[in-house]
């Protein structure tokens, strides 16, 4: 039986759509797609993949959010531009079995607007990281990140878009590290 993911959104979801396309032919199922905006571009792939995918309120979220993980099964919970921070209290009932992806080379540039941070602080390397989520902002166990070049003639949107085409080659191969309980084993890609 395939392990059981949720992807949790809340916005464009080009890495739920990376990882949709990856557990195709992996070891991985989607089993739901959870959103807190009902107007969330991303739902569309659920759709298209028939997946089952939820909309939560903002009160009760998170004990909305993990009836449906229960309900599902599920075994990891993949944040993926899910925009509200979750409190201490459900990361440590999912400990260890929450991820997510964050524009920048932790532990650089945490928090919002990573890659205008990383513009602004003239680095000539960006790039994404996949980590543990723990109850400290983007501050848990690192488990994948990917780099690439920050050009001379970058501008917010070339260097996002750049990091982003990285976050979707790192993200599948983190939850596979993850699934496969291969954390001891280094991985980062170079553009
Ligand atoms: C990505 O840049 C991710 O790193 C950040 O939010 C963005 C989500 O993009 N946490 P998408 O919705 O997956 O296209």
């Amino acid at each position: 039986m395939r392990n059981r993911i949720a992807v949790l959104i809340s916005g464009w979801g080009t890495n739920l759509k990376s990882l949709i396309d990856s557990a195709k032919s992996g070891i991985f199922e989607i089993s739901c797609v959870i959103s807190n905006k009902k107007q969330a571009p991303g739902l569309k792939f659920a759709e298209e993949s028939s997946i089952p995918s939820f909309v939560v309120g903002r009160d009760n979220m998170e004990d909305e959010i993990h009836r449906i993980l229960i309900n599902y099964e599920i075994e990891l919970i993949c944040l993926a531009g899910f925009m509200r921070v979750l409190t201490p209290e459900f990361v440590n009932k999912w400990k260890n079995r929450v991820i997510n992806i964050h524009p920048s080379l932790l532990p650089s540039f945490k928090g919002l607007n990573a890659q205008e941070q990383a513009l602004k602080a003239g680095v000539k390397i960006a790039g994404c990281t996949v980590h543990f989520v723990t109850p400290e902002l983007d501050s848990g166990e690192i488990i994948v990140q990917g780099a690439v070049p920050v050009l001379p003639d970058d501008n917010l949107n070339s260097l996002t878009q750049r990091i982003l085409k990285m976050e979707h080659v790192c993200y599948p191969l983190a939850v596979k590290k993850v699934l496969t309980n291969q954390l001891e084993q280094d991985y980062y890609f170079l553009q």
